[in-house]
């Protein structure tokens, strides 16, 4: 896709990184499908002209409202280049403390949601033949925490999913990022949350000590919202759409490592995998 003003969806605009991916937009002239659970809170946004915001009330665990707002920007705006799946939060807890209703929410929010988004944009996308969908996945779509088991699983599930995308969609025109942003202060680790009953039994564990960082707002954020805002906007931009894009120094380092480290235990156990093909292959 070429330099210039393009139409944008994103979800979860009312703060935190769609917020800053929305004022980013509309400074840079940019016309925004701004979507937020209470459209309320876009009211503030005043863009010269007013015309370059559309919003909409949309709550991404529901798939009906998710095509409905998906045509009904359509129809306002005449069509949509770019969509950021940004709409999540965070689950802290141990894995058994998550109550099958936590656990629900969770992926029908960071995982189903962005599916059914995906689903209802691309026939848009497609007959246009060309267009972008940036998934927010996050640094714990390549590490793993205790503490976050269900939030792993569902930005690991956005990894697999929209990777597997990007290979199906390409030859249409449309290219899809995975963005992988380390910790950066926004609602997430504040209002945004939510963590679990703890069980007596996780005292004195990781979890215990993640769940109290997290409780008492002691979770050290490396990231800038504005800069990690311009490089997804940047991103979107780049006439190939890179597949991933990890930001944050933090980011850097886990992805890294976790690589690195994968790759020397495929190694070690190459002769393993080797061993177990039938003869006759
Ligand atoms: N902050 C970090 O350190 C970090 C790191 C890596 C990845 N991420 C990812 O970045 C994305 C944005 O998070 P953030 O850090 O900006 O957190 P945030 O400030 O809490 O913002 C989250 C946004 O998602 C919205 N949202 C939550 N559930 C929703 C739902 N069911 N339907 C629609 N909107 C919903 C919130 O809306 P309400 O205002 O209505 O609650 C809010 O606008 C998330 O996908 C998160 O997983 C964050």
């Amino acid at each position: 896709m070429t330099a210039g003003a393009r139409t944008w969806l994103v979800t979860g605009s009312s703060a935190g990184l769609g917020r800053a991916i929305v004022t980013e937009l509309l400074a840079r002239g940019e016309t925004v499908a701004a979507t937020a659970r209470n459209p309320d809170a876009l009211s503030d946004l005043r863009p010269s002209p007013p015309s370059l915001l559309w919003t909409a009330q949309l709550d991404v665990t529901d798939p009906e409202r998710i095509r409905q707002v998906v045509d009904d920007a359509v129809d306002a705006l005449g069509h949509i280049d770019v969509v950021v799946s940004n709409a999540g939060y965070g689950l802290f807890g141990a894995a058994e403390e998550a109550t099958r209703d936590q656990v629900e929410r969770q992926i029908q929010t960071n995982l189903t949601g962005p599916i059914h988004l995906a689903q209802a944009v691309l026939p848009h996308l497609r007959a246009r033949g060309h267009g972008r969908i940036i998934q927010i996945s996050s640094i714990a779509g390549q590490g793993a925490a205790p503490g976050m088991a269900v939030y792993c699983a569902t930005k690991r599930g956005v990894e697999g999913f929209f990777e597997s995308l990007a290979a199906e969609v390409k030859s249409f025109g449309i290219g899809v990022t995975i963005v992988e942003p380390g910790s950066v202060r926004t609602s997430f680790f504040d209002r945004g949350k939510e963590v679990t009953a703890a069980l007596p039994a996780y005292a004195g564990t990781p979890v215990a000590a993640l769940r109290d960082r997290v409780e008492d707002g002691r979770v050290s954020c490396r990231g800038d919202l504005a800069k990690m805002a311009g490089a997804i906007v940047d991103a979107a931009t780049r006439p190939t759409a890179p597949l991933r894009l990890a930001l944050g120094s933090d980011a850097y380092r886990l992805i890294r490592h976790g690589l690195t480290a994968r790759l020397a235990e495929l190694e070690e156990q190459k002769h393993i995998a080797l061993s177990t093909d039938t003869s006759y292959a």
